[in-house]
């Protein structure tokens, strides 16, 4: 039989490539997103790069009612929807915790009350790679540090590497699901609130959830003229426009891009495999790049010699290192992520072509500035 898949937040990038894979697969796939202008653009048309055979609600998270129509028939519910500004998060405060933390609860409500009639087979969550802050670290003395934090004053001074207490420098390593979490902003937080709210009414309920820590996910898709969304999508705008990208500290922190067909495909196994109810699993590439890499990367990919430009800035709330250890992902789920660096910035530079894109990095950076959220 034919199974229904409702994707939340399913008109945005990460949706749009579950879709396709999960329609592959024989799912019928419907979707819930409100159209966001920040992500859709004013005329928050639905966009051309969703596939025609998803069935498309446009409606509110927060709305019960809208929420128990998307949720008839469904079989799976993978849930994505959330505002994704980080930097934004911290001023816009109300709405971030209300869309995110308490529109997953009004479909959880929702969820809850269908599964009396019908149960649900899987309930998938986003989670972040926000939730851990700092990656983990170990000393020169070889012990390992879990809750490391940059003082605004090392920030200040353009200290940008994490120090023990003594001051010696900290080396990064890949971060396993049991580092413990500290959400240095709103948008954390309130990914935080998703993640344990669907696993613990999940767990109530008799709903079947996985949850997903997804590093940084680039790919075609991305919102281009979003300025909070991520890295790859800001610089690809910067540099589609002639200017070059802005580098804050000094570009050598380190994080893992992680193709989104493989953050498609880590939704689709955790919605197959049934060792990973209940539990947390990191979904990145496995390799680390500094952004200093990917910036020249993404240029000469591009074809494009504009060298980026070291801002010396600082957002705050920005974390130096983190890259994950996925080696849950894939012994439990059998994950195993299959786009290169190299050849996933050539899918997302193929789709640039012809693209337009409104660079607004320095009106968002204006806006932090303002508010006192830079160093
Ligand atoms: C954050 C969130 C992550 C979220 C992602 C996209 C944290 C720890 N992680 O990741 O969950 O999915 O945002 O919203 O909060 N950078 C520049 N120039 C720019 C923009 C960014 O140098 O114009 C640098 C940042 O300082 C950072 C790195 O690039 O060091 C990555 O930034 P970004 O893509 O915003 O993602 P994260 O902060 O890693």
């Amino acid at each position: 039989m034919t199974e229904t898949v409702l994707i939340t937040g399913g008109a945005g990038f990460i949706a749009s490539h579950c879709a396709v894979l999960l329609l592959r697969q024989g799912y019928q796939v419907r979707a819930l997103d409100n159209l966001d202008v920040q992500i859709h653009g004013v005329e928050r048309r639905p966009p051309a790069y969703l596939d025609k055979r998803v069935e498309l609600i446009i409606g509110d998270i927060r709305s019960p009612r809208v929420v128990k129509r998307a949720l008839v028939g469904a079989d799976v519910v993978i849930h994505l929807a959330a505002r994704v500004g980080v930097g934004q998060s911290m001023y816009q405060v109300a709405d971030y915790t209300d869309v995110n933390s308490r529109g997953t609860a009004v479909l959880l409500e929702a969820m809850v009350e269908r599964a009396k009639r019908r149960p649900f087979s899987r309930l998938v969550v986003a989670s972040s790679m926000s939730v851990y802050g700092e990656g983990l670290y170990r000393t020169a003395a070889g012990t390992l540090a879990p809750s490391v934090e940059r003082t605004p004053q090392r920030l200040k001074a353009g200290l940008w590497e994490p120090t023990d207490a003594s001051g010696n420098l900290l080396e990064p390593l890949p971060t396993p699901e049991t580092k413990p979490v500290s959400m240095g902003s709103v948008y954390a937080l309130s990914k935080y609130d998703q993640e344990r709210l669907c696993l613990l009414v999940g767990r109530a309920y008799n709903i079947p959830t996985v949850a997903l820590r997804f590093f940084n996910v680039y790919g075609p898709h991305q919102a281009l003229s979003n300025p909070y969304s991520g890295v790859l999508a800001i610089f690809a705008a910067r540099l589609l426009n002639n200017r070059a990208p802005l580098i804050f500290e000094d570009g050598e922190q380190r994080r893992d891009f992680v193709y989104v067909g493989d953050v498609a495909e880590a939704c689709r196994l955790a919605l197959r495999c049934d060792a990973a109810i209940g539990r947390v699993f990191n979904i990145g590439s496995g390799r680390s790049v500094t952004i200093n890499q990917v910036a020249r990367l993404l240029a000469d990919t591009l074809g494009v010699a504009i060298e980026p430009e070291i801002s010396g800035e600082c957002r705050m709330g920005d974390i130096r290192h983190c890259f994950p250890d996925i080696s849950r992902a894939c012994s439990v789920l059998d994950y195993c992520p299959r786009t290169t660096l190299e050849e996933g910035i050539g899918k997302l530079v193929e789709w640039l072509d012809g693209r337009v894109a409104v660079d607004r990095v320095g009106e968002a950076l204006t806006a932090l500035a303002s508010r006192g959220l830079t160093v």
